[in-house]
C-alpha cells in the first residue's frame, strides 16, 4: 500500500493522478482541492473508489496546507509516500502582455507576486507543511508538476515572452524544488520537476483537440521552433500522467533535484 497527495486536484491532469493512482485499490489517494463543495469531478470519483480522500487546502494559504496535513496524517497514522504538487496560477487578464506593455509598475508587481505566491511560494509551503509525513512514509517522493516554459531554453527558443507570471513562478518552481532535494539529500528523499508536455485540459472531452481555443493553438503552435516534428496536438490528462508517473518511479535519490520532461529528458514537447 502507498499514500499519495494529489495538491490541486479538480480538474484536469490533477484529477486524472487522483484518477490514476486510485485505481490500484491498495493505494490511498489524498484529493487536495480549495474548494471541495464545487469540485463535482471529484466527488463523482470518490464516490466510486473508497480509497479517494477529499480534503480542503489552497496553496495561498499556509495554515489550510498545515491543516491538510493533520487531516491526512490522521487518515495514515502520521505517514504519506508521495507528495505531488499540481495546482497552478495559469493565467491573468494580463497573461498577453510582455513585460514592456504593462499598465504600471504596480499592475506588474501584483501580477508577478500573485503568480509566485500560488506557484512558488504555495509549493514551499506545502512541502514544509507535510514533510513530517512525508519522513515517516516509505518512498519520500515529491514531484513537482512544472512546465516546458519554466526552462530558459525554451522559451529562448519559442520566443514567446508572455504570461511571465505563469512561466517565471514555474522557473522559480524547479530552483525550490531543487534547493529541497539538497536539503532533504542526506535523508534519501527523491525531489523532483517534471513537466507534462502539451495537455488538454481545455476543453470537456480530452480527445476533443478541434475544439482547443484558437489563444493555446496559437501559443503551442510556437513549439515548432524548437520541437519541427511536433505535430501542433497535445496528449490527453491520462496519457501525460502515465508518462510523468513512469518517470518518477524510474527515478530515485540520485536525479533527486532534476528538473524533467514527460520523457524523463530535457525534450519538452
Ligand atoms: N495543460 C498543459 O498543457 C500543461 C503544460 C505544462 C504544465 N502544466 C502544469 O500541469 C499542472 C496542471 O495543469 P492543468 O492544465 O491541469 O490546469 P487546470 O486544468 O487549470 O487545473 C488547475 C488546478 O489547480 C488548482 N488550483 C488553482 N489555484 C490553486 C490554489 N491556490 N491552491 C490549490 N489548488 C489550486 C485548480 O483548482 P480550482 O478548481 O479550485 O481552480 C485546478 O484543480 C499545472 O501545474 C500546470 O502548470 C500543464
Amino acid at each position: 500500500m502507498s499514500s499519495y497527495l494529489v495538491l490541486g486536484a479538480s480538474r484536469g491532469i490533477g484529477l486524472e493522478f487522483v484518477n490514476t493512482l486510485s485505481k490500484k485499490a491498495d493505494n490511498k489517494v489524498f484529493a487536495v482541492v480549495r474548494t471541495p463543495e464545487s469540485a463535482t469531478q471529484l466527488h463523482s470519483l470518490a464516490s466510486k473508489r473508497s480509497n479517494v480522500f477529499t480534503v480542503k487546502g489552497d496553496l495561498d494559504f499556509v495554515e489550510s496546507l498545515k491543516a491538510a496535513a493533520t487531516e491526512v496524517a490522521g487518515h495514515t497514522g502520521g505517514k504519506l509516500d508521495v507528495l505531488i504538487l499540481n495546482g497552478v496560477r495559469m493565467a491573468s487578464q494580463y497573461a498577453g502582455l510582455t513585460l514592456d506593455k504593462f499598465p504600471d509598475p504596480q499592475t506588474l508587481e501584483e501580477d508577478l507576486v500573485a503568480g509566485f505566491r500560488s506557484n512558488t511560494v504555495g509549493a514551499a509551503h506545502a512541502i514544509n507543511a507535510f514533510l513530517p509525513l512525508l519522513r515517516a512514509g516509505a518512498k519520500k517522493q515529491i514531484l513537482a508538476i512544472t512546465s516546458c516554459v519554466g526552462d530558459i531554453d525554451f522559451v529562448r527558443g519559442t520566443e514567446v515572452g508572455t504570461n511571465t507570471a505563469y512561466t517565471a513562478s514555474k522557473a522559480a518552481l524547479n530552483m525550490v524544488a531543487t534547493q529541497f532535494a539538497v536539503a532533504l539529500k542526506p535523508e534519501g528523499f527523491t525531489v523532483l520537476s517534471i513537466s507534462p508536455g502539451y495537455v488538454n485540459t481545455f476543453t470537456e472531452d480530452p480527445n476533443d483537440f478541434a475544439s482547443i481555443p484558437e489563444p493555446v493553438k496559437q501559443l503551442t503552435a510556437t513549439f515548432k521552433k524548437v520541437a519541427p516534428g511536433f505535430d501542433g496536438n497535445p496528449r490527453t490528462p491520462a496519457v501525460a500522467v502515465s508518462m510523468v508517473l513512469d518517470v518518477l518511479n524510474r527515478s530515485g535519490p540520485e536525479q533527486s533535484g532534476s528538473f524533467l520532461s514527460q520523457y524523463g529528458n530535457k525534450e519538452w514537447v
